[in-house]
C-alpha cells in the first residue's frame, strides 16, 4: 500500500519512511529540500536496502501533487512538509502562513481532486500554548503564542471543517511533544542548518566541541531543579506512532486528535546529565535568562494514543541521548559530507 510522505526528506519524515517500510507499506517522499539535504535519500537507501521513491517539488503546487497522488496510486498521506522554527516565524510570519497554510490547502485540494481521503497531519504540543496544568490531555484549550503555532492551530481547524463537510475523509491529527534522538543505525538524524534552536542538537554540538557551552534558559522555573521540563520522545517511537495512525485510519477509524509523547517530563539539567552519561563527554553549561515564550513544564497525557492507536513510546531518555550522540559524532557535519 502506497503512502505519500510530504516533507519525507526531513528529520521526522526520514525516520517515518523507515518505520513505514518496516511495517510493510511503500512510502513515497515528496519534498522540495528547502530544509533538508538530498543526501538523505542515499542514506535511506543504505538503511533500508531498497530504492527510494522520491518526487522533488513543492506541496503548494497542487497540479504536481495531484500527479504524484495518481502516479503512485496513493492510499494515504502523511503531511509533514512545512516550516518549523518558532523564532523565524515571529520575524517572518508571511513565510510561515504562505508555506504551512498554503501547503495544507494545496494538498487537501489535490487529495480531493483524486479522491484520496486518508490524511495524517503533523501538529504540535505548541497548540496548547501555556497549559494551565500538566499532564496535557487532548481536550485542553488550544491557543497560540507565535505565527508557527498559529499555523498548526488553523490547519487543525481546516482539517476539522473538511472532515465535517466530507464525512468520508479520515484525518488523524498527531500532536508531537519534543522529538529527539536518531535511528540506531547512526546513518540518519536531525541536521539543522546553522546554530540549533532546540536543546538536544545544541547539547550534541557542545559535546562534540563545535559550540563552547549550553545556555540553560532559566534556572528559576517552578520545577524541581528550576529548569524547564519537557516530554522528550524518541523520533523512532514517534515514527511508529505515524504507522499506527495510518493503520488505524485505513482500518476504518473515523479520525482522531492525539498526543504523541511519553507522559514523562525531564528537566534541562536531567537531559544534560543523561547526555554526558551516554556520550562520555562533558556538556559545559551555564544558567542564562529565560527564553521569551517558553513555558515551565510541558508533558503529555499519552492515554488517548494508547487507547485509540494501541501505541505507546518505548524508548528511554538514555536511548534518546545515545542515539543522538551516535548520529552527531559519526556525522559531525550532518549530511553535508556526502557527495
Ligand atoms: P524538517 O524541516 O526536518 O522537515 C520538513 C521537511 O519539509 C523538509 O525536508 C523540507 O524540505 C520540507 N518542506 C518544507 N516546505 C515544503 C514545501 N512547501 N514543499 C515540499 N517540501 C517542503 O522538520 P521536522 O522536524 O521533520 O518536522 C516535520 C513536521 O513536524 C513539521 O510540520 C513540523 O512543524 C512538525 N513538528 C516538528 C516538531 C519537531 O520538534 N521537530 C515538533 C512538532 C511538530
Ligand atoms: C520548541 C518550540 C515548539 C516546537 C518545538 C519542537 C519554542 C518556544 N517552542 O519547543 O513550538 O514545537 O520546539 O520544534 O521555541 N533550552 C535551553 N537551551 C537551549 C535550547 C533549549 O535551555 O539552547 C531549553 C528550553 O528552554 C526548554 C527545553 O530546553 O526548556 C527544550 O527546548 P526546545 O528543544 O527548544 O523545545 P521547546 O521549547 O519545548
Amino acid at each position: 500500500m502506497n503512502i505519500l510522505l510530504t516533507g519525507g526528506a526531513g528529520y521526522i519524515g526520514s525516520h517515518t519512511y523507515v518505520a513505514l517500510l518496516e511495517a510493510g507499506y511503500t512510502p513515497v517522499i515528496l519534498d522540495n529540500f528547502s530544509n533538508s539535504h538530498p543526501a538523505v535519500l542515499g542514506r535511506l537507501q543504505r538503511v533500508t536496502d531498497r530504492q527510494v521513491l522520491c518526487e522533488t517539488g513543492d506541496v503548494r503546487d497542487t497540479a504536481f501533487v495531484q500527479d504524484v497522488l495518481r502516479k503512485h496510486s496513493i492510499q494515504a498521506v502523511i503531511h509533514l512538509a512545512g516550516d518549523k522554527a518558532v523564532g523565524e516565524s515571529v520575524a517572518n510570519p508571511l513565510k510561515y502562513y504562505f508555506n504551512n497554510l498554503g501547503g495544507a490547502i494545496s494538498l487537501m485540494q489535490a487529495m480531493q481532486a483524486v479522491d484520496c481521503k486518508v490524511l495524517v497531519f503533523s501538529s504540535s504540543a505548541t497548540v496548547y500554548g501555556d497549559p494551565a496544568s500538566v499532564p496535557i490531555a487532548e481536550h485542553f484549550p488550544r491557543s497560540h503564542t507565535n505565527p508557527y503555532g498559529h499555523t498548526k492551530l488553523v490547519i487543525e481547524d481546516m482539517l476539522a471543517a473538511q472532515s465535517a463537510a466530507r464525512p468520508d475523509w479520515k484525518v488523524a491529527v498527531l500532536r508531537y511533544f519534543n522529538p529527539v534522538g536518531a535511528h540506531a543505525c547512526g546513518l540518519i538524524g536531525e541536521d539543522p542548518a546553522g546554530i540549533p534552536n532546540n536543546l538536544m542538537p545544541y547539547i550534541s554540538r557542545v559535546a562534540l566541541g563545535q559550540l563552547p557551552f549550553l545556555e540553560v534558559f532559566g534556572g528559576d522555573y517552578p520545577t524541581p531543579d528550576g529548569t524547564g521540563v519537557r516530554d522528550y520522545i524518541h523520533v523512532c517511537d514517534l515514527a511508529e506512532g505515524h504507522v499506527a495512525a495510518v493503520r488505524a485510519m485505513l482500518g476504518g477509524s473515523s479520525g482522531m486528535q492525539v498526543n504523541l509523547g511519553t507522559g514523562r517530563g525531564y528537566s534541562v539539567l536531567e537531559v544534560v546529565r543523561a547526555f554526558e552519561q551516554a556520550s562520555g563527554r562533558t556538556v559545559r553549561h551555564r544558567i542564562a535568562p529565560r527564553r521569551p515564550g517558553d513555558v515551565a513544564q510541558c508533558y503529555a497525557n499519552p492515554g488517548l494514543a494508547r487507547q485509540q492507536l494501541g501505541w505507546q513510546a518505548r524508548r528511554t531518555l538514555e536511548q534518546m541521548c545515545a542515539d543522538a550522540w551516535r548520529w552527531q559524532s559519526g556525522n559531525p557535519n550532518g549530511y553535508r559530507d556526502d557527495a
